[in-house]
């Protein structure tokens, strides 16, 4: 603004020096001018307010050793005025605003610097951006995730030492600490990591779980620390958050932690020990308030010994260990959390579902590979296959039924089903005849048959 272009009227009698700064004092946006070697010749209040100091105090210093990167500084080098954001180092602070030259006559004097600090938008921008990459994440979570217990209440188990690393993990739960879950597949490890987070203080923020074996080594990086604009080819455009910075103030849940590679676990490492990392591409450094849950079913202590697991690493993943036991290992777990999956399942085919005493039997000799989802997994092919209320031995799936060369057979044949089934259907009819001394009637009314079924059966497997 130029004197010479005001109105003037009685009241503003003119527009002199003292009005003008009166006026460049009282706006919210910095102004600040300096001469052609940088010296500040001129600053308002608003940039006293964003230093901290009084103007007194900056005029007469030269901004190239303040704020040697600033856009003014750049602006007086190349003598094209620059509009837009930047950020300042010295401050820490972004802000927006335009830089432009300043002559007397021909000659250039200096420039002028006018801009506002929007820290705290781009801040909002960064709270907007993690809630709508979260928004994202659960909505595609949603489609895959299983319907997985919420809380240590749900946490289905009698067996004592279970109770005792469930007594644990809720005492942690209530702490930052971080947690490694250890167990073998199937075993409940993600949904203990689940409960953890649900009782914990962050459970209002989102747990977010990264499948480290999943994703490929290329890709976990970006996955983990997010990417800037234009980091790589085929890179979204505007960049994408992390999960590390989708899961800020919640917990992120590295799951299959043993399968990360010897450079992924140096670089998360790092996010460990300071909270903080560079996106993909980028150089800022991006802090995060994270709690983290790792879990594995691979050995780590051999590994370690085997240099594909780093040892630093491992002790600060192995604050406190949490050690789930394999279901062969707690037999008194398995009929319980059998009745509990009956219920679930009795629902989906619309009736009741109980266990014989012969199928329960056969569970607590088996050993369970695959532990609690191998037992869901079992039962689900149970509970489709069985059209009565009793889910008979006939209705598990071949490979679980114990007979002497089951084995052997299994590995040739693999779905030879009717042949399994009929060896076991004839084990179990000698079985019960020998039970009651060959008295038939007996027999035939412990496994269930009616006459006509029962001696069809005698006779086909030519027992007289
Ligand atoms: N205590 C429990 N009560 C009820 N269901 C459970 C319990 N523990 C595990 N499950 C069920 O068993 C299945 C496997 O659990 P989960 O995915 O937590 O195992 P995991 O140890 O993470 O397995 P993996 O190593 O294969 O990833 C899930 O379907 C889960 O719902
Ligand atoms: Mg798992």
């Amino acid at each position: 603004m130029s004197a010479t272009h005001a109105v003037t009227t009685s009241d503003f009698p003119r527009w002199d020096r003292e009005l003008l700064f009166e006026i460049l004092n009282n706006i919210h946006d910095v102004v600040l001018v300096i001469d052609t070697d940088t010296t500040i010749v001129y600053a308002n209040e608003a940039y006293a307010r964003i230093l901290g100091v009084p103007v007194a105090k900056v005029l007469g210093r030269r901004l190239d050793k303040i704020e040697p990167k600033a856009a003014a500084i750049n602006v007086l080098r190349t003598g094209n005025s620059q509009k837009g954001e930047d950020y300042l180092d010295s401050l820490g602070i972004n802000v927006i605003g335009s830089v432009f030259l300043l002559y007397n006559g021909k000659k250039k004097i200096g420039c002028i610097s006018i801009f506002k600090n929007i820290t705290e938008v781009v801040e909002l921008n960064r709270e907007l951006q993690q809630t709508k990459g979260v928004a994202d994440y659960l909505k595609e979570q949603l489609e895959q995730w299983e319907q997985l217990p919420l809380s240590f209440k749900e946490y289905v188990g009698q067996n004592s030492q279970l109770k005792e690393t469930l007594v644990l993990a809720a005492k942690v739960a209530r702490t930052n600490s971080t947690v490694l879950i250890l167990g073998e597949s199937g075993v409940g490890k993600e949904v203990l990591a689940r409960a953890i987070h649900y009782s914990s203080r962050r459970k209002d923020m989102p747990m977010i779980k990264v499948n480290c074996a999943a994703i490929p080594e290329n890709l976990l990086e970006s996955e983990l620390f997010g990417y800037e604009d234009g980091a790589f080819t085929g890179a979204k455009k505007g960049g994408k958050l992390g999960k590390f910075e989708l899961a800020h103030s919640g917990t992120i849940f590295l799951d299959e932690i043993g399968d990360m590679s010897l450079t992924m676990q140096a670089k998360l490492l790092r996010v460990l020990q300071e909270k903080e990392f560079e996106r993909v591409g980028g150089t800022k450094t991006v802090k995060v308030d994270i709690r983290v849950i790792a879990a594995t079913n691979r050995d780590l202590e051999s590994m370690i010994e085997k240099g594909t697991f780093r040892r630093d690493l491992y002790y600060r993943l192995n604050i406190v260990p949490l050690n789930l036991t394999p279901l062969r290992e707690r037999k008194d777990d398995i009929l319980v959390l059998a009745k509990t999956f009956l219920v679930q399942f009795s629902r989906e085919v619309g009736h009741e579902l109980t266990l014989s005493s012969q199928v329960a039997r056969v569970f607590q000799e088996y050993n369970w590979p695959g532990n609690i989802r191998e037992l869901q997994n079992v039962l689900e092919h149970a509970s489709i296959v069985c059209s009565s209320m009793s889910i008979e031995i006939q209705h598990l799936p071949a490979y679980i039924i114990p007979t002497n060369d089951n084995q052997v057979r299994f590995k040739d044949k693999p779905y030879a089903v009717k042949e399994i089934v009929a060896r076991v259907e004839k084990e179990l009819i000698l079985s019960a005849l020998d039970t009651y001394n060959n008295n038939r009637t007996k027999a035939m009314k412990a496994l269930g048959f009616s006459r006509r079924v029962f001696y069809d059966k005698l006779h086909r497997y030519g027992i007289e």
